[in-house]
């Protein structure tokens, strides 16, 4: 494939179609403005929080200032933020700058930014035009492509939300630069978790991709992008929703969530959904249902790119399952006591189904022996070994945690 660094695509899922531009340099803030001037609006809202780098959002604000008049709100930042008392203040603080039915709102930022304005466009007036400026690897190549968009509650993540499409999505993978490590890798998984589960015809090339030092060129971060769109789209064009063929994203996500809730933010969602790979793996290989290839996959992408491959040894199995109680999942299939339901692969880019869904019930005793086989045996745990670099980002996602972590 020859390397480019500029992509222009179309992302369709079901009936909903948006344009996604994504590059670097010049010529991706002239395509900015462009398509901008294109919306004819009255005002741009810029959304942004308070620990994105500040060059980054001045930059995007002087550019945007050049077609029409905006408005820059900016909210604090982490996941606990992503509340409805932020919603809010933010829809009050929109409507005070004088917004109307032909304002956009500009949602820039991390996945964080993209789900708050996201769910802010969708309800005012009962919905405003809304363009995704994501800035991190894990909102350019996955969150920005769905169509999900909510706030956290009380009691647990993204609790409230509904279903909306942007206008356009613009990423500049020239934000990347300053992006920590530790985040670009968290990506890196999503996508690895997109080759075994979805398409393993992509297993080469990612190899050739991954970047155990998570330095990338913006040729690659470019492919890195439009791999995940290709990736996401093969399941979400016919399901635009998630609640079908569209629940195989959720690989790795029934043990990863667990540990990574466990940890309490001393891991990431990305690399705790890597390792939850790992895990998902070791259950179907014990029920006898899964190739062996899929863990052979599996472990060969996160060693590439340097991510953990066992549970740290700091995880206690016993919160781990007590977490596991908790998962998202529930609810797609009739409960069956005792089990809790998984996505198991019989080989790779092949999902197991029940009925409608591509769930299997999993006993626990066999979720708790797959969890007991992949703890790391070291004393020290492998993401210490890595201090700094997997090390995750801020004190507020310890907090965060106590949140149930449902996505
Ligand atoms: N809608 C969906 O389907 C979907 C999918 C995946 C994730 N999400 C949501 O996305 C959120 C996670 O997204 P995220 O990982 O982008 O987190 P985030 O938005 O919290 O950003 C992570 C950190 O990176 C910083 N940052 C952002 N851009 C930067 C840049 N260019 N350089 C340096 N630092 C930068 C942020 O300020 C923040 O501190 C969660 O709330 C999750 O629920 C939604």
């Amino acid at each position: 494939v020859p390397a480019k660094d500029a992509l222009e695509t179309v992302v369709t899922f079901g009936d909903h179609h948006y344009p996604y531009f994504a590059g670097s340099g010049d010529a991706a803030w002239a395509a900015l403005k462009r398509e901008l001037a294109k919306l004819d609006s009255d005002r741009f809202v810029l959304i942004s929080e308070e620990s994105l780098p500040s060059t980054l959002l001045a930059a995007v604000s002087r550019n945007v200032a050049e077609v029409g008049p905006v408005v820059n709100l900016v909210f604090p930042g982490g996941e606990m933020a992503k509340n409805v008392a932020n919603l809010s203040r933010l829809a009050a603080a929109t409507l005070n700058a004088g917004a109307t039915r032909r304002s956009c709102i500009l949602a820039v930022g991390g996945g964080m930014v993209g789900n708050i304005a996201g769910l802010l466009a969708a309800l005012l007036f009962r919905g405003i035009r809304l363009v995704q400026i994501p800035t991190t690897l894990l909102a350019q190549s996955d969150s920005v492509l769905s169509l999900k968009q909510a706030v956290n509650s009380e009691v647990g993540k993204n609790h409230l939300g509904t279903f909306y499409a942007p206008e356009f999505v613009w990423g500049n993978v020239d934000f990347l630069e300053q992006l920590p490590v530790v985040e670009r890798q968290a990506a890196m998984c999503e996508v690895i978790k997109n080759v075994v589960a979805i398409r393993p015809g992509d297993h080469a090339e990612v190899t050739t991709l991954l970047s155990p030092t998570g330095e990338y060129t913006a040729a690659q971060y470019v492919r890195i992008i439009e791999l995940a769109i290709e990736q996401k789209t093969a399941v979400m064009k016919d399901d635009a929703l998630e609640e079908g063929v569209g629940l195989v994203l959720e690989y790795g996500h029934t043990v990863g969530h667990a540990i990574e809730a466990t940890l309490k933010g001393k891991l990431t969602h990305g690399l705790a959904v890597g390792i939850g790979m790992t895990a998902a793996a070791e259950v179907a290989s014990q029920m006898g249902v899964g190739d062996d290839s899929v863990a052979e996959m599996v472990l060969d992408l996160l060693e590439r790119l340097g991510a953990p491959t066992t549970i740290p040894r700091e995880a206690d199995p016993g919160a781990v399952m007590e977490r596991i109680r908790l998962d998202n999942k529930r609810g797609y299939l009739k409960p069956s006591p005792g089990s809790r339901d998984m996505i198991l692969l019989a080989a790779p880019g092949r999902a197991l189904w029940t009925g409608n869904k591509p769930l299997t019930s999993v006993p626990e005793e066999v979720i708790r022996a797959a969890i007991d086989a992949r703890r790391s045996t070291n004393v020290t745990p492998l993401y210490d070994a890595r201090a700094g670099q997997l090390h995750s980002r801020k004190a507020y996602l310890g907090s965060s945690l106590a949140l149930q972590l449902e996505s």
